[in-house]
């Protein structure tokens, strides 16, 4: 089973970036904590950060027929991204949504969502963890499904 890990503008600042919020682990935590869930997990992970609207989208194209899964935060592409929504539709790829923080406890404009009709899960305000839910949520989802391309 191979998933992608994908992240949206400011993630690579994690733990620099706003920690009352977003909290105090780097993101270079987050990338020891998705290959540890991924061997625990038994599958492959590759984490994408763009602070680029269309390289997120490339790579979600580019994403078809190679992963069976996507964890993505898109980060404050989330709340204005039409054209990320309408990827994840192309290619219906079976997608997780990822915030660190809880949405709805905050401002109005993060209330929205333009990607999650497109998903079929939602984990917020879990911090790293919810990365680790995504990917075990999508583990038993493809499992299920058997919808996985690669599983062995
Ligand atoms: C975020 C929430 C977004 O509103 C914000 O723009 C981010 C991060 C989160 O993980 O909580 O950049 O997606």
């Amino acid at each position: 089973m191979k998933l992608l890990i994908l992240n949206g503008p400011n993630l690579n600042l994690l733990g620099l970036r706003e920690p009352e919020i977003y909290g105090s682990a780097t993101y270079h935590d987050l990338l020891a904590l998705i290959q540890s869930t991924a061997q625990t997990l038994g599958l492959e992970a590759t984490v994408y950060q763009s602070n680029h609207e269309g390289d997120l989208i490339d790579q979600i194209q580019a994403a078809r027929g190679v992963y069976d899964g996507i964890v993505f935060n898109p980060a404050a592409y989330t709340h204005t991204s039409v054209a990320l929504l309408d990827a994840l539709l192309a290619v219906r790829i079976p997608t997780v949504e990822v915030h660190l923080s809880d949405l709805s406890q905050r401002e109005a404009f993060r209330q929205i969502s333009y990607i999650r009709p497109a998903c079929i899960a939602t984990f917020t305000g879990l911090g790293i963890r919810g990365y680790q839910r995504g990917m075990e949520f999508l583990w038993r989802y493809l499992l299920r499904s058997g919808d996985c391309l690669l599983y062995t």
